[in-house]
């Protein structure tokens, strides 16, 4: 016969031991709970980050020239590119058509995931002839005073340091030919170097060493 004590007391020992259930399937997944909404920020971009992973590599570390490294650039100057890649200020075939349909909220988001990375190791080497080229360019022009001294830019000012030649050479030919239009004293300051400078700067800023 069940006494109200012994019921009592099987019913404390089923709470205990669901309790343990709960606990120990809560410790078993621990990815699975960060998934659920707000403990996951980026959790509105997971399926987009996939898509900028294809070119840009994992996390942003690019190992392609043709694709600028995101990882560990500016959140702000990232936030900015992306908006005036979607008005077409900044004229992008590639990346115009894949902001379009993404919301201004899920673009900041992209630019702090990626502003969070890690900036990778690349090991890019240069001439004694273009370096001292690049280096007199950049003294002469005066880019330390906005990229800093370390080259590693600063909120709506980017990282050069670093960044592959073969983007930044494209993107200076881009700010010379007004295809990239949201920079105009960037753009003036590069229409004075030649075709010649601005291979030796894209050179030295990319095997830049502080
Ligand atoms: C098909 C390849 C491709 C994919 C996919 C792609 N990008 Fe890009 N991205 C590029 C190329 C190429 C450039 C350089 C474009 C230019 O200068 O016109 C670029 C430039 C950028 C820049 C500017 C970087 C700088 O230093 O100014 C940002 C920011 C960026 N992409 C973010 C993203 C994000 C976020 C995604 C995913 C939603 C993404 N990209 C997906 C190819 C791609
Ligand atoms: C007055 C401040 C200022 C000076 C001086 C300056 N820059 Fe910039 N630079 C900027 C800003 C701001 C941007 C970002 C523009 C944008 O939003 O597109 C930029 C962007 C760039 C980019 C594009 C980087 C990328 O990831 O796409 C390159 C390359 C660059 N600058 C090179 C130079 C060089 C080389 C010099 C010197 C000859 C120089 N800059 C001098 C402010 C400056």
């Amino acid at each position: 016969m069940i006494t109200s004590k012994s019921l009592l007391l099987m019913l404390t020992a089923l709470m205990i031991f669901s309790n343990e259930v709960i606990a120990e399937a809560e410790r078993a997944a621990p990815e699975a709970s960060a998934e659920i909404g707000e403990q996951d920020k980026y959790a509105s971009i997971r399926e987009n980050l996939k898509t900028c992973f294809t070119c840009h590599g994992d996390n942003g570390q690019s190992k392609l020239g043709t694709f600028p490294i995101l990882a560990g650039q500016e959140f702000y100057y990232m936030y900015v590119q992306l908006k005036d890649m979607k008005t077409g200020l900044r004229e992008s075939q590639v990346m115009g058509p894949i902001v379009a349909n993404i919301e201004k909220a899920d673009l900041k988001l992209l630019a702090m995931f990626f502003s969070e990375q890690k900036w990778p190791e690349t090991s890019y080497e240069i001439n004694a002839k273009q370096s001292a080229r690049g280096q007199r360019v950049i003294d002469e022009g005066g880019c330390t005073a906005c990229h800093l001294a370390t080259l590693k830019g600063n909120s709506r000012i980017p990282r050069l340091a670093n960044q592959h030649p073969e983007y930044l050479k494209n993107t200076m030919h881009d700010f010379r030919n007004e295809v990239r239009n949201n920079a105009p004293a960037m753009a003036s300051l590069l229409k004075t170097y030649t075709d010649e400078d601005i291979d030796a700067i894209a050179n030295y800023l990319g095997s830049f060493k502080e």
